[in-house]
């Protein structure tokens, strides 16, 4: 898993959710192997601060920006388009951002917000992405979609219908089924990818030192205090991150769910077409705002 320095020249990457933390690190790795590495963030502030440490570490100037607000429908709408009126292509796309959340919240479009976070404004970005990961992928023979899941995926249930309401709210499972649904959305993604050149994966980089638990819900604060000592290194973490986006042998993989750099069985019932199709309806119902 060493980094070419060189392999990614020319290439277009955008990383959600990539002022700090995984994202962060994720956009360095690239960064260090040539490629153009845009990060997204909500605070042009922080943006900036990454931007200058990833293009510091990196030795590489080609690191940018672009501002949103990731749990807004319209703010992602605005970057597809603010990213396919700027870069030439997409070769790697990682939907990294995450957080966990304490108390019931609602996105801007009024839907829990882990779902709309975490889940399904990732599905929208994606979506109006598409066409632009395709054309790359017939230009230059593939394009690859990283979705970065949790193994906290496991438990929540596929039943994508009974989402978490503000009666009764449960932090933690509402994680649990936003990460579960990036699982079951890759199996459907890649389905209708095959034959493109666009593989999607998903992969969790197992427990890393990062805020995420001290920024988000009480119950995760705890855990992470206690937990602390045995969180990996950032850096370590993401290597199989950069590993999956980057490296020559994973070019035709797709529909794959990895624990690090190990390849795991994807659940039977991440995969089963009813289940698939039915978030992808829930997911189509859900977005309000039109398409470019
Ligand atoms: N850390 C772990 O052990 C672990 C384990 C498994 C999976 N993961 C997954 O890895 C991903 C990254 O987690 P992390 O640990 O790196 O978290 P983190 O340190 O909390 O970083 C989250 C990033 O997302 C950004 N962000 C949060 N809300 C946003 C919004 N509304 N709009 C735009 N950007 C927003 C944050 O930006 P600001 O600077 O603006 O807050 C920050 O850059 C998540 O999907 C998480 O589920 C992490």
């Amino acid at each position: 898993m060493t980094a070419d320095k060189s392999s990614m020249e020319g290439k277009v990457c955008l990383v959600t959710g990539g002022t700090r933390g995984v994202g962060e690190a994720t956009a360095l790795g690239i960064a260090r192997m040539g490629a153009t590495v845009v990060i997204v963030g909500r605070s042009q502030e922080r943006i900036n601060d990454s931007v200058e440490r990833i293009r510091t570490a990196s030795a590489n100037n080609f690191v940018y920006g672009l501002k949103a607000d990731l749990s807004s429908q319209s703010d992602i709408l605005q970057l597809a388009q603010a990213f396919l009126e700027r870069y030439p292509t997409l070769d790697v796309l990682v939907n990294n951002v995450g957080a966990t959340i304490l108390n019931y919240q609602e996105s801007p479009d009024g839907i829990e917000l882990s779902w709309a976070l975490n889940y399904l404004n990732h599905y929208l970005l994606t979506h109006l992405l598409l066409d632009m990961l395709k054309v790359t992928a017939e230009e230059r023979g593939e394009a690859r979609i990283i979705e970065i899941t949790s193994s906290i995926f496991q438990l929540a249930s596929s039943n994508f219908d009974r989402q978490q309401q503000k009666r009764g709210y449960n932090g933690a499972l509402a994680y649990a089924q936003s990460k579960r649904a990036m699982m079951v959305y890759t199996s459907e993604l890649a389905r209708r990818l095959e034959g493109s050149g666009v593989t999607v994966n998903a992969i969790t980089p197992g427990f890393v030192k990062t805020e995420i638990a001290t920024t988000s819900a009480l119950w995760a604060r705890l855990i992470m205090r206690v937990l602390q000592p045995l969180a990996m290194d950032l850096h370590k973490g993401v290597e199989p991150i950069v590993w999956l986006a980057t490296a020559g042998e994973m070019r035709k993989v797709s529909g794959r769910y990895f624990y690090r750099s190990k390849e795991k069985k994807m659940p039977k019932d991440c995969s089963e077409r009813v289940i698939t199709q039915r978030l992808w309806q829930i997911s189509q119902e859900q977005i309000a705002v039109t398409t470019l």
